[in-house]
């Protein structure tokens, strides 16, 4: 049987090829100590069973990821949040409840449910309850109190996966099983929020926006590009192709840019967004046109970039989108992709 689900808040129809025995097996395998590649509506995560330690040193083993990198906590049901935190602040309880299920991911105090092994070590969890029906099916089927430790099914470093394809490609045949949801929805990792008594931090820019959560919250919230936390994803070299990538300023900048590269025989390819480029150009530079609204590029963003790593060029030239809050997450994600070349061109406020 195949299931073809509605997912709430999108006018998109996820088609997923796993079907509920597929996903019972799954769990089955979980339980027993495996890991499990599955679909998150952000990114691909590779699961395993919180309980189950020697699967959880399995996935820093087979990411390459260094052991006291804490991994997110998937669950199902709202109503056990207690059962995996020791407290939950006024303004967390706020965003999981306007935001759950959803790519959204809350750092709150650890309960002791949850291994340090998990965590890195630390006190604290990162805890989300994702929307993708086959995530959710799955840890249903798991039962009330259990839960997934997923990081994001790449190797240390690269990009996050956004298809089967692409998990496959990550780690051949090391993993006991992949379960299929389609292409995801959002494309970007979710959006991380330390919440205490006093303050709201973002640590990790997502689809949520800044005035989203401050109009919610009724109060101020910090972004900070560095925690002091241990966040691997806000390491510099993070979500980057093996093509060095460069942001250019406009279009403009990105043109004359391609044709010097072209004089030095360094052979550049160039992503664009904004319809209106010199024909010329168009001509011969054969751009990749992403869309031009943040969801769409979003979502086409990795996918891109892991396709034009497989393609014969030297450097990827990335037209800056918009500076407006609403592109932020990919703005973000942009910056540490071309660590290489820092010189450009957003501050940390945007
Ligand atoms: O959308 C997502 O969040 C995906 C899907 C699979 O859920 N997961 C994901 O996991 O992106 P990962 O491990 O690739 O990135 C999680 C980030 C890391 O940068 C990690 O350091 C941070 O969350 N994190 C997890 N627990 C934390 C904690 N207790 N304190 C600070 N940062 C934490
Ligand atoms: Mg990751």
């Amino acid at each position: 049987m195949r299931i073809s689900i509605n997912i709430q808040k999108t006018e998109n129809t996820i088609k997923t090829t796993s079907s509920p025995e597929q996903i019972r097996l799954a769990a089955d395998k979980l339980r027993a100590g495996s890991v499990v590649a599955f679909p998150t509506e952000t990114v691909y995560g590779l699961g395993a069973e919180i309980s189950q330690l020697d699967a959880i040193q399995k996935i820093f083993e087979i990411k390459g990821r260094p052991r006291n990198h804490p991994l997110i906590v998937h669950f199902s049901d709202i109503a056990k949040l207690e059962h995996w935190t020791k407290e939950v602040p006024p303004a967390a309880r706020l965003l999981a409840e306007k935001f759950w299920p959803g790519p959204l991911t809350l750092i709150l105090s650890k309960s002791r449910h949850i291994p340090l092994d998990v965590t890195g070590g630390q006190n604290t969890v990162g805890l989300r309850i994702p929307r993708h029906p086959v995530a959710l099916a799955l840890l249903q089927e798991l039962g009330p109190h259990k839960a997934l430790a997923a990081p994001s099914a790449n190797r240390f470093g690269r990009i996050s996966p956004t298809t089967t394809a692409h998990v496959k490609s990550e780690f051949n045949d090391k993993l006991d099983m992949i379960l299929d949801g389609g292409e995801c929805e959002v494309g970007l990792e979710s959006t991380i929020i330390s919440c205490d008594r006093e303050s709201v931090t973002i640590l990790r820019p997502g689809g949520i926006s800044v005035a989203e959560i401050e109009d919610l919250l009724k109060q101020k919230v910090n972004i900070i590009a560095q925690p002091a936390t241990r966040v691997s994803g806000s390491l510099k070299s993070h979500y980057a192709p093996v093509t060095p990538l460069e942001i250019c300023r406009d279009s403009q900048t990105l043109w004359h840019h391609f044709d010097a590269l072209r004089q030095q025989d360094i052979v550049p390819a160039a992503v664009v967004y904004s319809a209106n480029h010199n024909r010329d150009y168009m001509k011969n530079g054969y751009p990749i046109l992403m869309p031009d609204d943040p969801i769409g590029y979003g979502k086409r963003l990795y996918a891109t970039l892991r396709d034009l790593d497989q393609m014969n060029v030297d450097r990827i030239l990335v037209e800056a989108p918009p500076a407006k809050p609403e592109w932020a997450a990919i703005i973000d994600r942009l910056q540490r992709a071309s660590a290489a070349f820092p010189s450009v061109l957003y501050s940390n406020k945007t």
